[in-house]
């Protein structure tokens, strides 16, 4: 596999490993386990002494050509893939940290990732603290003696707030903690936290990385050292491997993403700048955007500006409900990254679980809705929100 490739490149070939059949498309091994030439081969194999399987919750060979190829998109040394982007993310977290240990998070998180800082990880007493990630002097602040992991997302989960990633990673590495990136909005394509300093990459791969609807899936990234020490283990005997059935359609997935994200991206702008000028609309936040609040974070860390747009609606929850029921192309759905658009109700539907305070610091108000744009026409796609948006009381 060749290291200089670029990244359309690398997720059409990244490591593929062809059978003895030579097949274009990349084989599908479904099986738990396998055998070995002796007893004796057995053992060195369980010795670490030769190479090979050991067995599918270890790894397996469709498994690792989604793996490699991950790597190579995200110049990481080492991947994991996991059942779904939560098992990626709570293996993570956990894999590194122990009761007395103290992680500092953005309080701007997808509502289960929230959960498994702020709720689960105290169960084991694992402190944590949230914060407001845009600027980094909260972060600094938040930091203790026994701080381990900070943990964010960028672009966040509905509201699209940027997080300074070069700068969260600087503070982590002063004191000796691992800075965590959720990078599911952003994708691969657009950000590469890794190359921002950052020490572990995570990905829901359910949502662009598949983007056709079909797989719940996730990954980890990070070097070789931080895989040995925190996550194997972990990933071996607590069990989040992902299906080879999984690995497969992601590995198809990967093929198309940069095609895929880059007309979703070009309908989410434009859709943006159409909908930025509509009386019944408050307000638009698109990271592509000049008048997003931080655009010169994401001129300085993103190459693209997103797949995903947040609409504020003049006319709270009623008029984000009748948008939603009025669309005819745009589904209704929590889920984000397909190719087909779908809208949501952050309020009631994946930030339902916040209170009204939480979700007011987040700039979650009744009337704000997500769109994730689809790659259908772009003119399809803004003719459905002009018939939808006529059918509104500005
Ligand atoms: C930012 C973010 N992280 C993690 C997840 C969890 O991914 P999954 O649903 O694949 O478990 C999601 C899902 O919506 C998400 O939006």
């Amino acid at each position: 596999m060749s290291k200089t490739w670029r990244p359309a490149t690398q997720l059409v070939h990244g490591g593929t490993l062809r059978s003895q059949y030579s097949e274009t498309s990349e084989a599908i091994y479904l099986t738990q386990g396998f055998v070995y030439d002796s007893a004796e081969a057995a053992e060195a194999r369980f010795k670490g002494e030769t190479e090979g399987y050991i067995y599918a919750r270890y790894g397996s060979p469709t498994n690792d050509m989604f793996e490699k190829r991950m790597c190579a998109m995200e110049g990481a040394e080492e991947a994991r893939a996991t059942a779904s982007g939560m098992a990626a993310v709570a293996a993570a977290i956990l894999c590194q940290v122990k009761a007395g240990d103290h992680i500092v998070a953005a309080r701007a998180l997808f509502g289960s990732c929230r959960w498994v800082v702020e709720t689960l990880a105290p169960k084991y007493g694992i402190e944590c603290t949230l914060v407001d990630g845009r600027y980094l002097e909260n972060w600094e602040k938040a930091i203790r003696p026994n701080t381990k992991v900070f943990f964010l997302e960028s672009p966040t989960n509905p509201t699209l707030e940027v997080v300074d990633i070069a700068g969260v990673a600087k503070l982590a590495n002063q004191v000796g903690a691992k800075a965590v990136v959720d990078n599911v909005f952003a994708t691969p394509i657009f950000q590469k936290p890794l190359e921002l300093g950052a020490h572990i990459v995570v990905y829901s791969a359910t949502k662009h990385i598949d983007g056709q609807g079909r797989s719940l899936g996730g990954v980890i990234l990070s070097d070789t050292e931080w895989v040995n020490e925190h996550l194997q283990d972990y990933y071996r005997h607590t069990g989040p491997a992902m299906s080879p059935f999984t690995a497969w359609t992601l590995l198809k997935g990967l093929e198309t993403l940069p095609l895929r994200v880059k007309q979703q991206t070009e309908n989410a702008g434009k859709i943006a700048d159409f909908l930025a000028e509509q009386k019944q609309v408050a307000k638009v936040i698109y990271p592509g955007r000049k008048d997003h609040p931080q655009a010169d974070i994401v001129a300085k860390q993103m190459k693209g500006g997103s797949t995903l747009v947040a609409i504020e609606l003049k006319g709270g929850k009623e008029a984000a409900f009748a948008l939603q029921n009025a669309l005819e192309i745009v589904k209704i759905s929590n889920n984000l990254g397909d190719a087909k658009s779908l809208i949501t109700h952050p309020a009631t539907t994946t930030h339902k679980n916040l209170t009204d305070e939480a979700r007011a610091e987040l700039g979650i108000s009744p009337g704000t809705v997500r769109l994730s744009a689809g790659i259908e026409d772009t003119d399809d796609l803004i003719e459905d929100f002009a018939q939808a948006l006529s059918k509104i009381k500005a």
